[in-house]
């Protein structure tokens, strides 16, 4: 056995011996991410249970120099939650808090711990007959700390906003202090709305403890339709057809390539109950008002009619709307069994996501010949996972560049929910304005002077200069 460190000592008598993890086998889950595209190796991993462990760690970590990278569920797409291969930085799960403090129904709120599993959080509210929006694949291993860090998009954007318009309170440490806005309040213009800064920071700014999120009454029915469409233009044709019908009801709207029903196919054993096509549209709405299904079957006698649709269903029960979201939820997952692949998640103007599509197959085709392109996600947002499947002699810097080329010539952004993390480091400052790029330093250094938080050491396009 290895001697331990001074600062593994220092931990070990803050924490129990079973909240630090020094080596091992249980050391693997925390160094490195889902897709295992950054395998690191961290000095150890710390599993505080309070707010007031997490600020002595901190302090501790920061007499050591050592840098902290925070974790929450390690669902994130990015590589942000996972250390470098120093062997010196310090990885701060929040697993082990994960109290739902209280939820609301009245008030509209509920207050969690930031290693509470989403799901959790989620079933909490459902509980109290309240909703809360966010609703992402990871749902059942991401945390509440990871979502706000990173700022979760999801499936219910279109109608619930990101998470940064769901949290109305936050406790977060940017170095040993404890700043606690765990405030319930919808208005609220006291000073800096500094909460704001946090959210989607990566960790890079601060570590989250705790959150204040807004509920919703929940709509008491809803409705889940799987319809096929000949190409992207006629699936924002649907879009305008289902807002004009169902109104401000639609609360999810989500592209499926052929390419993706396929990998489902293969890999999940999954096949969608509609003649193939060659992109289909998940359409979910909610309402408490009755009515819903009725207008659901007329806008979908429109899409025929119109020929926007070429075959489509209507879930006829909880169970078959579960069935038809299983094809959405598990195109990752296929993903990742299929082949190696270059994720984009990218959003572009909503009326140009049909060009992009177009345009971005183009330039793959001259510039990647070979490669397949897996394209899904919130049409509704105009954010596509624009994943590109390779093979292992293939460039990934130069697929990257390639897509991304076209997402900034429609305007778009190389990232729209995913974030930044280690993998798009390079790609954000070829991407970002210098003068956007010297704000981001300024608040950097501002909030973390000794760039002690998540890793940056390793990211110098961020700390250099
Ligand atoms: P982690 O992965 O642990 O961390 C993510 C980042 O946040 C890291 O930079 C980490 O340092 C930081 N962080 C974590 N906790 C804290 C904290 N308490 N304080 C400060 N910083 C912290 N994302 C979407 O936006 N939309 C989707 O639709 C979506 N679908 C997904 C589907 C699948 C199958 C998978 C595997 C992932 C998906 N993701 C999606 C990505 C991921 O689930 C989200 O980014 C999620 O918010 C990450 O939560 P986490 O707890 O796992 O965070
Ligand atoms: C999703 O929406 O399912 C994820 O954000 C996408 C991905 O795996 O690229
Ligand atoms: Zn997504």
């Amino acid at each position: 056995m290895t001697k331990p460190t001074d600062l593994q000592q220092r931990l070990t008598g803050l924490l129990s011996p079973t909240a630090v993890i020094t080596g091992g086998s249980d050391l693997e889950p925390y160094a490195v991410d889902w897709r295992k595209l950054f395998p690191g190796r961290p000095a150890c991993v710390v599993r505080p249970s309070s707010t007031e462990q997490v600020a002595q760690i901190v302090r501790i970590c920061h007499d050591a120099g050592a840098a902290i990278v925070p974790q929450g569920g390690n669902t994130g797409l990015a590589g942000g939650a996972v250390p470098d291969a120093s062997g010196t930085q310090v990885v701060l799960s929040l697993n082990r808090m994960a109290a739902i403090r209280r939820v609301d129904p009245v008030g509209l709120t509920i207050e969690a711990e930031a290693g509470c599993i989403l799901k959790v959080a989620q079933d909490a509210a459902g509980a109290a007959g309240r909703l809360l929006p966010i609703s992402l694949a990871a749902e059942g291993s991401a945390t509440i700390g990871g979502v706000v860090a990173t700022n979760a998009g999801g499936v219910n954007v279109l109608r619930y906003g990101m998470t940064r318009s769901l949290v109305l309170g936050l406790e977060v440490l940017p170095d040993g202090t404890v700043a606690n806005g765990l405030r319930k309040l919808r208005k609220d213009n006291a000073g800096y709305d500094w909460k704001q800064l946090f959210i989607g920071s990566e960790g890079t700014l601060g570590i989250v403890t705790a959150a204040v999120l807004r509920l919703l009454p929940r709509p008491k029915h809803s409705m889940t339709a799987l319809l096929s469409v000949a190409d992207p233009a006629a699936a924002l044709r649907l879009l305008e057809l289902a807002q004009d019908e169902l109104g401000d009801q639609i609360s999810a709207f989500e592209l499926i390539s052929a390419t993706s029903m396929q990998l489902v196919a293969r890999h999940a054993g999954l096949k969608a109950p509609i003649a193939e096509g060659e992109w289909f549209v998940l359409i979910e709405a909610a309402s408490s008002l009755a009515g819903l299904r009725e207008a659901a079957e007329s806008m979908l006698g429109s899409a025929f009619e119109q020929e926007i649709a070429l075959d489509g269903v209507i879930a006829e029960s909880g169970v078959q709307a579960a069935q038809l979201w299983a094809l959405r939820e598990h195109v990752t997952e296929s993903e990742a069994r299929e082949s190696k692949s270059v994720k984009h998640d990218v959003s572009v103007p909503l009326t140009a996501v049909p060009q992009f599509l177009i345009e971005a197959g183009q330039a793959l085709a001259a510039g990647a010949p070979g490669t397949r392109v897996n394209a899904f996600g919130h049409l509704g947002d105009g954010n596509i996972h624009y994943n590109v499947l390779v093979d292992a002699g293939q460039d990934a810097d130069v697929v990257n560049h390639i897509v991304h080329d076209v997402v900034a010539a429609f305007g778009g952004s190389i990232s729209a929910e995913h974030g930044i993390g280690q993998y798009r480091v390079g790609e954000l400052a070829r991407y970002r304005a210098a003068t956007e790029m010297d704000l981001a330093r300024t608040l950097k250094r501002a909030l973390d002077p000794d760039n002690r938080l998540n890793c940056l050491d390793a990211r110098p396009p961020w700390h250099e200069r």
